[in-house]
């Protein structure tokens, strides 16, 4: 990777990734691409370029790859699990014709093309114990669907075309920094906010939903690491299983009260939430990534709530 385009740099996981790969690469080889009504600020617009890329205009992919002379591309424009069952054609327009878009592109000027899949790729009719690599993928979501097509797509670009498209399926992303935008699993993120904040949480699952978690750290190593992989070692590309944890929200909630004893918790089930986490698998079975490419997590779920909780009271000015 030398120059690198971030199609959706203020989201969750981009504005995130953008610091961490200005922190690896020359910040100015590292470009912010972002919506209008989605501007980067502060830091992320200071420490390196940025550029206007609506995924849905191909001519704008295009200009942002020329300018900088691109090299590597990490697309990751969609809408969450939730907030898509919502707005399903416009979930399919970002997340599949986007791609779409993103790989016609990188085929006609040579750009390696990142895609997160999603734990949301699964369904009910999958094996929910320690999912295999290579199984039945027939998720009920949209947003399963388009990240299902997405990881089709982009094997199809890469033995078709030779594009060089890599990607992880990613569990439910916990971090202090970027608030979660409409997913199943953020009520794993909103849970910390509740705590130091000394609100009552009121949990969206039930007791007994297990999906698989992970801390942000490892979830940008990941991103990094599957795209500076030595290529002949990857037998699988889209997409690789991760996993680093898996709970349900009476073992979340059982952690937080070791460090914050008097936190507490109330249940007010949101359906459609707990539909679409019941249909997901409990945990991933991810060896097929420590064999390639050498994956390992270094965050369980003791490290990532003491973590969690340092850093959110240190955002919110709460004492420790
Ligand atoms: N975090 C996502 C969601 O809940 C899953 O990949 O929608």
């Amino acid at each position: 990777m030398k120059n690198i385009l971030i199609i959706g740099a203020t989201g969750q996981i981009g504005s995130e990734l953008t610091m961490k790969l200005r922190s690896l690469y020359p910040s100015g080889n590292v470009v912010a691409g972002y919506i209008k009504g989605a501007e980067p600020k502060g830091d992320l617009l200071e420490s390196g370029p940025s550029h206007l890329v609506d995924i849905t205009d191909p001519a704008q992919i295009a200009e942002a790859v020329d300018k900088y002379q691109v090299d590597t591309i990490y697309n990751l424009a969609a809408l969450l699990s939730a907030v898509a069952e919502a707005r399903p054609q416009l979930a399919w327009k970002i997340g599949v014709g986007g791609l779409y878009n993103t790989l016609e592109v990188a085929r006609e000027k040579n750009c390696a093309v990142f895609t997160p899949s999603s734990i949301g790729s699964f369904g009910e009719s999958t094996p929910h114990e320690k999912t295999p690599q290579d199984t039945v993928q027939r998720p009920e979501t949209i947003y399963g669907v388009t990240k299902v097509t997405g990881e089709l797509l982009s094997d199809y670009y890469a033995k078709r075309f030779g594009v060089d498209t890599r990607s992880v399926r990613f569990p439910g992303l916990i971090s202090y920094v970027a608030p979660p935008g409409g997913g199943t699993t953020d009520y794993a993120v909103d849970i910390f906010y509740a705590a130091v904040k000394g609100e009552t949480f009121k949990c969206p699952l039930k007791p007994g939903t297990f999906m698989d978690m992970m801390y942000m750290p490892d979830a940008l190593r990941a991103a990094i690491e599957i795209m500076e992989a030595d290529p002949s070692r990857l037998r699988h590309r889209n997409s690789f299983n991760i996993a680093s944890m898996s709970f349900d929200p009476e073992i979340i909630s059982a952690k937080i009260r070791e460090y914050v004893p008097d936190f507490k918790m109330v249940y007010e089930l949101d359906p459609l939430r707990q539909k679409i986490a019941d249909s997901w698998p409990d945990s991933l079975d991810d060896s097929c990534a420590r064999y390639e490419w050498d994956w390992k997590p270094e965050y369980n779920l003791d490290a990532m709530t003491r973590d969690m909780l340092t850093n959110l009271r240190k955002k919110f000015g709460i004492a420790q």
